[in-house]
């Protein structure tokens, strides 16, 4: 069993540097399948839910060649098979399979997806849009078979703003016969990314980063090199961890305009910030943060998956301060472990009510879902003591290298094998 072992109250200073976004590379190793050429991508990060799917990629018997500068995907050879279970249910985004061999070969065969239990997570809006676009959809237990004749171009009009229907619709109608537009389509920068790759391999996609997308079909995608974007939830759990232990703390290779919703947060709670152009620098430590409330939202709104690592940092802030979780409805597992720190916190409903500042004391805890994870670790790196954290499968399927990162920049922090 893997554990992280933490000695806390370091001073953090030095540059962290950001990797490519977990949330884009999932989605653009499927995508790839979508062309018969190589498809070369860039800034790929090294973590667990990469390993995954480039698994899925070799059951499909897709070629991967992966260096320490890019991924290079063939599939010249593939064959459309089944995905079985024991791959679908590691992680979430297995399920943009379903859109690109839908789109490719106009069936797939998968599990439901498995990842972090945040949530139901149902996947009716994406099958859906796979109807809509003149698909059947089949279910057995957990297995889907979904088929079309042919796909055709439609108007789809999501309930919610998905980020996981809409990029999964995106991949079954780029080589749709027509136009498809997706409205109330979700608008987050990783699904910019991958409208990009798509149209780079000579997808026709417009619209995206709005709540209207326009995808035209064509019938052939060709090679094409593609780099992903920086992760913006990791760049922002690197700059709560600098609000609670940073002096002089960078955190470089990012894009600061796709987190405003959070440094509009750090700077009101008085956090001082210096921001560049692919950088900000906490520049130190404040003894006084202000109370404040969020209340997460999609894109541009206050990210969900920053939701658990700003609670930690709302535990230092003087008086009442409170977190309102709209997307996931289970998404407050990190709490208990809080409080067992030394938080103190009552959740009522989707909203959690913090009284701070409040000292938190090392002691063992648990890594319940991935953000869960990376909040344990800012709770760890601020308490006295030694914190343990448990379950830590789950934190190394978002974040690169984040033994070694924070180690660089002076955490005491252990990743063991017990
Ligand atoms: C993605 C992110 C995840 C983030 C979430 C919200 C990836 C791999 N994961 O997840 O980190 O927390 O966006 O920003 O990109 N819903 C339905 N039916 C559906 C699909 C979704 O009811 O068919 C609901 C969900 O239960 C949830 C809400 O819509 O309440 C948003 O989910 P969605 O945006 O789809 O999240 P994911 O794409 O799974």
């Amino acid at each position: 069993m893997k554990i992280i072992e933490i000695e806390g109250q370091k001073e953090l200073t030095g540059t962290i540097r950001v990797s490519g976004a977990k949330n884009a590379t999932v989605a653009l190793i499927p995508a790839a399948i979508l062309t018969d050429e190589e498809a070369t991508i860039c800034n790929v990060p090294e973590i667990t839910d990469t390993e995954a799917l480039c698994e899925i990629l070799e059951v499909l018997n897709v070629k991967v060649n992966r260096s320490t500068e890019s991924l290079v995907i063939n599939p010249k050879d593939m064959i459309n098979t089944e995905i079985e279970e024991k791959y679908s249910k590691k992680l979430r985004a297995s399920y943009y399979f379903m859109g690109a061999l839908l789109g490719k070969y106009k069936k797939a065969v998968m599990y439901f997806p498995g990842g972090c239990s945040i949530g139901a997570r149902p996947i009716d809006l994406h099958l859906k849009g796979f109807e809509a676009l003149g698909a059947k959809v089949t279910s057995n237990k957990n297995q889907y078979i979904v088929e079309a004749e042919e796909l055709k171009g439609a108007n789809i009009y999501l309930d919610i703003a998905s980020v996981g229907a809409t990029i999964n619709i995106m991949l079954a109608a780029v080589k749709a016969k027509g136009t498809t537009i997706i409205d109330n389509a979700a608008k987050e920068p990783e699904i910019v990314n991958v409208a990009t790759f798509l149209n780079n391999m000579g997808a026709k996609i417009t619209g995206a980063g709005t709540s209207r997308i326009k995808i035209v079909g064509v019938n052939k995608l060709h090679k094409c090199f593609h780099e992903v974007i920086p992760d913006r939830i990791e760049a922002g759990t690197y700059l709560i961890i600098g609000a609670l232990c940073g002096n002089n703390l960078k955190i470089d290779n990012m894009i600061p305009e796709h987190l405003e919703a959070l440094t509009s947060k750090l700077e009101e709670m008085g956090i001082e910030l210096e921001k560049g152009i692919d950088y900000i620098t906490i520049l130190g430590k404040n003894e006084k943060y202000k109370n404040t409330n969020i209340k997460t939202a999609v894109y541009p709104g206050f990210p969900t998956d920053l939701q658990q690592p700003f609670t930690v940092l709302l535990t230092q802030a003087n008086g009442k301060s409170k977190v309102t979780e709209t997307i996931w409805e289970n998404r407050f597992m990190h709490i208990p472990y809080l409080k067992d720190l030394g938080a103190d916190i009552e959740v009522k409903n989707q909203t959690a009510t913090i009284l701070g500042p409040t000292e938190l004391k090392g002691t063992q805890v648990v890594a319940t879902d991935l953000r869960a994870g990376a909040a344990m670790v800012a709770a760890g790196l601020l308490a006295s003591g030694t914190t343990t954290i448990t379950n830590v499968e789950h934190i190394l399927r978002g974040y690169e290298n984040i033994i070694e990162k924070l180690t660089d920049v002076g955490a005491k922090i252990k990743l063991k094998e017990i």
